[in-house]
């Protein structure tokens, strides 16, 4: 029996008409982010371990279980990226930013994590991202969640909440984690054992913890925007400020904290009713990382979206799926002098914007026909002796099933009129 080539589990094939639908999303992306300013970049699929290691934080769920890291042949140790900033920081410092000079940019593409897969987690997955790197100013964050709103609203996705909260900055960290630990430490027991592990290495993570066991006690932890210093608080106050000026509904999630280490003051997530237990459709906040080991930290406020669970989303709203761009000309040869001409036809109609497929193998006017209308083929374009020597060729429109005979040396500019008629 002949193996089954299935992809990977979490992996899979993308065929029309969802194929369409991916377009869609990158085609809206790419029509509203530079309205916002944001160029696309492009960074490799790959990079140096090291990395995300730095860029993510040693303590995340994601470094230390997900990552799928190689040796090359050279004895370096490289990963598959599971997210897009770590590598776009790495891009940007490699060009340099200038102090107090910003960069806006955006991508999209494959994320790698080997996670367990679900409805709507994968271990390919593909994220729309966007990060503004350089500066920090409370209105960039807001400026940015406005815009993640915005390309939500292009994609037609109601039902989504926008849940935001601070983690303040790295001053206020002992303060927090010092009152996270008194709260848990007594606890400690009824914790899950990576919760009771997170509880001295990095307690901030527990608050992020999904298992179910520990959501009460989580719950009932102290609020975090409550624990924060003066600078924090005002920071965050102007974002929610510069949100309410927009219009943005939002609703301030204290215990939100996200699963990457790399964030300082803002954090959000969207979640969205249509995606079942892996609600979250995107996320993003403020982040601080050292463009080189040993080098000064850079900020950026950034997002990124799922792309399958975008279009979980959409389904769940019943959107109009995006149809597949169709055939509209057949071209039918009947006899070896027409066949050797059909293929300089269908070359000529490409060139002037008609979707063409054209006979190769010379088989019956039947046989041609029944494959014209499997490939929903508009009108069905027939040559055979008599109309070679008429220097005709006769149209058929394959909805309506009538036929004209035109000139041959018309076929394109009587096609063109016939198809936007
Ligand atoms: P993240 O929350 O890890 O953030 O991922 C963002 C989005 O990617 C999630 O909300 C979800 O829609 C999608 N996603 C994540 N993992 C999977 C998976 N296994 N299968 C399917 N979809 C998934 C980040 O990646 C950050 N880099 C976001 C960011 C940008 N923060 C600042 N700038």
């Amino acid at each position: 029996m002949s193996e089954k080539l299935e992809p990977l589990p979490g992996t899979a094939d993308i065929w029309e008409p969802e194929t369409s639908q991916w377009i869609f999303l990158e085609q809206t992306a790419r029509g509203l982010f530079p309205r916002y300013g944001y160029s696309e970049l492009r960074t490799p699929i790959f990079e140096r371990t090291d990395v995300f290691v730095r860029g993510i934080g040693t303590e995340t769920d994601v470094v230390q279980k997900e990552m799928y890291t190689f040796e090359d042949r050279g004895g370096r140790s490289l990963t598959l990226r599971p997210e897009g900033t770590a590598g776009v920081m790495r891009a940007i410092a490699n060009q340099g930013v200038a102090e107090g000079d910003e960069k806006r940019v955006f991508y999209m593409g494959p994320m790698f994590r080997g996670e367990r897969p679900a409805a709507g987690r994968r271990r390919q997955f593909h994220q729309i991202g966007a990060e503004a790197v350089g500066r920090a100013a409370p209105a960039m964050d807001a400026e940015c969640i406005a815009m993640l709103v915005h390309f939500l609203e292009e994609l037609g996705i109601r039902d989504s909440r926008l849940l935001l909260n601070s983690r303040g900055t790295a001053a206020d960290r002992p303060a927090v984690a010092e009152a996270l630990k008194a709260y848990f430490a007594p606890h400690k027991e009824a914790l899950c054992p990576d919760c009771q592990r997170r509880l001295d290495a990095n307690v901030w993570r527990l608050l992020d913890c999904k298992v179910e066991g520990c959501q009460p006690l989580i719950n009932g932890a102290p609020k975090i925007t409550e624990l924060l210093g003066d600078e924090s608080k005002t920071f965050f106050a102007e974002v929610c400020r510069n949100l309410d000026a927009m219009g943005v509904a939002y609703q301030v999630e204290p215990r939100l904290v996200r699963g990457l280490d790399y964030y300082v003051h803002t954090v959000f997530e969207i979640q969205h009713s249509g995606l079942g237990a892996q609600n979250a459709l995107a996320g993003g906040g403020r982040y601080a990382i050292a463009l080189a080991s040993g080098d000064r930290t850079v900020e950026g406020v950034g997002f990124a979206l799922g792309m399958e669970r975008l279009l979980m989303a959409r389904q769940s709203l019943n959107l109009a799926a995006a149809e597949a761009p169709g055939c509209q000309a057949y071209v039918v040869a009947l006899g070896p002098q027409a066949l050797a001409l059909a293929l300089p036809l269908a070359q000529e109609l490409r060139r002037c914007g008609v979707r063409t497929l054209c006979e190769t193998a010379g088989r019956s006017m039947k046989a041609q026909l029944r494959t014209a209308n499997k490939v929903h083929a508009k009108f069905a374009l027939i040559r055979g002796d008599s109309e070679l020597e008429k220097g005709t060729i006769v149209c058929k429109n394959l909805d309506t099933s009538v036929q004209e005979e035109w000139p041959v040396a018309e076929t394109a500019a009587r096609l063109r009129a016939a198809l936007a008629g």
